[in-house]
């Protein structure tokens, strides 16, 4: 497969809302995440909708309503640190698993996600 067809092949829309639902739903209850966060994770989570599906090489829905996402600045204000970061990276993993999203494409996201991630650190501990 290719990069641009993940959206496809995971099941488009469908599997982007479970797997967006399940990491929120993890986000909202971790000890780390919680404090950066706003309590009410709608916008939050349809906004990451947004994200995701331009992100697996689906339509650009991001782009068409906020623009160039410039994500790395976006996050500036919340302090990112590795432990956050691997936060992160665990209610993602925990919401792959949720999903049901299959290999190879479970992987290839979590691969491309933790650097992603990585990118998005912005404190020392
Ligand atoms: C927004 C934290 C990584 C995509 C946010 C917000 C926080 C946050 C606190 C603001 C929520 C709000 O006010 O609604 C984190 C932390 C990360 C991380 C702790 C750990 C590394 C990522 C990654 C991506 C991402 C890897 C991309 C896949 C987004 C998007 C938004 C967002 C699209 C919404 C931006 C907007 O307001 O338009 N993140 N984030 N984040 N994050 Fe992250």
């Amino acid at each position: 497969y290719q990069q641009g067809n993940i959206y496809e092949a995971i099941g488009g829309a469908e599997a982007v809302d479970r797997l967006v639902e399940a990491f929120y739903k993890r986000v909202g209850q971790h000890p780390d995440l919680i404090p950066i966060f706003p309590d009410d994770l709608t916008e939050t989570a349809r906004k990451q909708k947004q994200f995701l599906t331009q992100f697996f090489g689906g339509p650009p829905l991001y782009i068409q309503e906020h623009g160039h996402p410039m994500l790395r600045a976006r996050h500036m204000p919340f302090p990112i640190t590795p432990t956050r970061r691997d936060a992160w990276l665990e209610c993602m993993a925990g919401a792959l698993e949720e999903a049901e999203i299959e290999e190879p494409y479970k992987t290839s996201i979590y691969e491309r996600l933790t650097m992603t991630a990585n990118h998005m650190m912005n404190r020392e501990e």
